[in-house]
């Protein structure tokens, strides 16, 4: 059985796995939302600088925790893209740096590639046996990819539909800064929408005919639609305080649900359609927005309602970890896969 230390580093989290066959022997995650939060979005800069400080520290934390010595290591891997190409440069540096050193193989990951294969992270048994990568359609949904992924098997990916401007996790984003609720948007919309109706307001739900996604018409009604309804936008993104009075409370909860539903109705009809379309039997989703309890409900939901079998990464998996990259290297070295030290990272990489 390999053992493979992973490293992602290809947004704003800083993070270093250890999986030996399919056990887990450590996964570390430093996330900077505290330093990008006064922006409202990630700086580069920000981001690298502080990749440098988190990566050497959860290399050693990571080690100490397996127990094991870098020495014990079979594989390096570490996302090459896609991503922010500053940051993306210090997880692919400390693994090549690592396996030039021990003299081990190296692997270059596709971030995308974490995701899709992520739910079934669970399936590779402790004891080495296999996962079994049952072709699927795949609804990857983050705060930079939106999109539906046909999967025929480890490294055979055919995409079906994707955005063609704002992600939905960057929607949740961009919506909520409006709101001046905090960063990352997802999870503070998500707590209000709770008590929320999501039939107060009549939100676009755009592109339905098309296999493509569309969020940023969404995220301009929401803007147009806050000074009919007396909430007024948040200029002063710098104070991150908010704007909305105790007596607004019931109608912000509205508006994050009603928003919330038209990502929701959108996310669930085409990947049903393209589960059909691609005559699958089972459909998975992952990434951060299918953190989100009301999608992941709505779309187990719709899949049963036209006997479709549903899988979802664990919420944990569904951020950006090196848990999902380890276990995608370790599929790829079990099919003989090794990358050229002198692959270089791409911040726009594709997955097919
Ligand atoms: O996968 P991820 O950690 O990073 C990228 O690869 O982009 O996803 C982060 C995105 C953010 O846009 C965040 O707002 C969104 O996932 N997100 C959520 C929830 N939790 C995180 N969106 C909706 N509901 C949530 N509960
Ligand atoms: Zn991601």
């Amino acid at each position: 059985m390999a053992t493979i230390l992973a490293l992602e580093t290809s947004c704003d989290e800083t993070a270093v796995a250890i999986l030996c066959g399919g056990k887990l022997l450590a996964s570390e995650v430093a996330s900077q939302t505290k330093e990008h939060e006064r922006f409202g979005g990630v700086v580069p800069e920000v981001a690298s600088r502080n990749h440098l400080v988190h990566a050497p520290r959860l290399l050693e934390r990571a080690i100490r925790k397996a127990k094991i010595e870098l020495a014990d290591i079979d594989a390096f891997a570490a996302t090459s893209g896609p991503g922010l190409a500053s940051s993306l440069m210090i997880g692919a540096s400390v693994a090549k740096g690592l396996a030039i050193g021990f003299d081990k193989p190296y692997l270059a990951i596709n971030h995308l590639e974490g995701h899709l294969l992520s739910p079934f992270f669970e399936e590779h048994g402790p004891d080495g046996t296999k996962s079994k990568i049952k072709p699927n359609v795949s609804l990857v949904v983050s705060g930079g990819h939106t999109m539906t992924v046909s999967i025929r098997g480890v490294g055979n990916y055919e995409i079906v539909g994707r955005t063609v401007d704002d992600a939905a996790g960057e929607a949740f984003d961009k919506v909520a800064k409006l709101l001046g609720l905090g960063y990352p948007g997802g999870p503070e919309i998500e707590k209000l929408a709770r008590n929320g109706d999501p039939e107060r307001f009549d939100l676009p739900r755009s592109m339905l005919d098309s296999e493509n996604f569309s969020f940023s018409g969404l995220k301009t009604a929401v803007r147009y639609l806050l000074p009919k309804i007396g909430l007024i936008p948040n200029r002063d993104r710098f104070s991150g305080e908010s704007f909305v009075s105790a007596q607004d409370g019931k109608l912000l909860a509205d508006l994050c649900a009603s928003f919330q539903q038209a990502i929701i109705d959108v996310l669930v009809r085409k990947t049903i359609a393209a589960a059909q379309k691609y005559d699958v039997d089972l459909v998975t989703i992952s990434g951060g927005v299918s953190c989100n309890t009301a999608l992941r409900a709505q779309l187990r939901q719709a899949c049963a309602d036209v006997g479709l079998e549903f899988r979802s990464a664990e919420p944990w998996l569904c951020t950006d970890n090196a848990a999902m990259i380890a276990f995608a290297a370790m599929l790829k070295l079990e099919s003989g896969f090794a990358s050229a030290l002198a692959q270089e990272i791409d911040p726009n990489l594709a997955l097919a």
